[in-house]
């Protein structure tokens, strides 16, 4: 029972969301119910420091959702704070709690320029060690989580904008041809997981799309384990035209993979009118790129980064106040949630 009530087990959910404590008897159905009849997971990024200490904050995700990102919990520098430690209680406290929810794992993410511990600089290591470093790190975590997670964001952000190289430390470390390589480490230490390549800016069409696609057509021809695409869609202005992203999903599928929407977020701050329109503009997006996956055999999953106001990062990236997700500060559906359920519903 203590167990249960640590990993926020109830034992049913009658009340829920906008009913909750007002005895109405009718109980509508979750997310995560609806989605599972049209074939997609809905996901939502965790923040293990919430996930800790509000129950409103667990019981709101329990009840939602099918599949949970860790938002930081899995990084480089979350998981190595000091040189040879690993420290992976938040993220097993996180997949814990979507074992006991019968939720699914992303795991985000093993191979990114950023969220890197300041003893990696400081210690200047070789490329030789830095690429024995980097191989040790993929081991370590994908055997650590074997069997529980589902897709891997194996490699984040690996292109510019203008769809050349990114010129990371781990590109520095392995060579150019690094990324067949991670993606082969990742299989071995995890056969069953998908192997995902996640980006953002890369949803419609356009240089850093097509960027995307030639990357990713390239592995796959190569024989690379890699599964799946990650759209990551932080939508901080006007989203690109939906035509555009299903064009772009449907050429990915060609290849044979799998699409997730990875970290889906609808800024609001620079939308014009006033507040209820600017959360009508936000449920309306919301709803077109629900439908635009819908549309997709290939798309999968959809995971929002985060889904309560209460905890996002579009402030502390933009350095504004902001209202990105379904759920306000409060837990109460936004009018975005109940687009989201109706395009489900249908
Ligand atoms: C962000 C987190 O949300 C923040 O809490 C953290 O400070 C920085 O990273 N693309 C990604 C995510 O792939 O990992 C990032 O997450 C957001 C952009």
């Amino acid at each position: 029972m203590i167990l249960a009530v640590l990993l926020g087990v109830s034992g049913g959910s009658e009340v829920r969301g906008a009913d909750a404590g007002k005895g109405k008897s009718k109980v509508e159905p979750t997310l995560r119910e609806l989605a599972k009849k049209r074939g997609l997971l809905i996901g939502a990024a965790v923040d293990a420091t919430a996930l800790r200490t509000e129950a409103v904050y667990r019981e709101t995700l329990g009840r939602e959702f099918s599949i949970l990102t860790p938002e930081n919990a899995m990084k480089f520098g979350d998981v190595h704070p000091e040189r040879g430690l690993d420290t992976f209680e938040d993220a097993d406290a996180i997949v814990a709690f979507a074992g006991a929810h019968g939720m699914k794992v992303r795991g985000h993410t093993l191979v990114w320029h950023l969220a890197l511990p300041k003893w990696l600089d400081e210690t200047k290591l070789s490329r030789a060690e830095l690429a024995a470093v980097l191989q040790e790190h993929i081991r370590t975590e994908v055997t650590h989580f074997r069997g529980k997670i589902y897709a891997w964001d194996v490699v984040n952000e690996a292109l510019e904008d203008d769809g050349t190289p990114r010129d990371t430390i781990w590109r520095r470390a392995l060579g150019p041809d690094y990324l067949a390589e991670v993606y082969r480490w990742a299989h071995e230490a995890d056969p069953e997981a998908k192997l995902f390549y996640n980006d953002y800016n890369a949803e419609g069409l356009g240089v850093k799309s097509d960027a995307v696609y030639a990357l990713v057509k390239g592995l796959k021809e190569r024989g690379v384990p890699i599964d799946g695409v990650g759209l990551q869609m932080h939508l901080l202005g006007p989203p690109p035209p939906m035509a555009d992203i299903a064009a772009n999903i449907k050429r990915l599928a060609a290849l044979g993979l799998e699409v997730h929407v990875t970290e889906l977020d609808v800024a609001i701050q620079d939308m014009k009118g006033t507040e209820a329109e600017k959360l009508a503009e936000q449920a309306k997006i919301y709803r077109q790129v629900l439908e635009t996956c819908l549309s997709q055999p290939a798309c999968k999953a959809l995971v929002m980064w985060g889904f309560t106001d209460a905890h996002t990062w579009i402030p502390e990236v933009t350095e504004h106040p902001d209202a990105p997700l379904i759920f306000d500060e409060a837990y109460r559906p936004k009018p975005a949630y109940q687009a989201v359920r109706e395009v489900l519903a249908e």
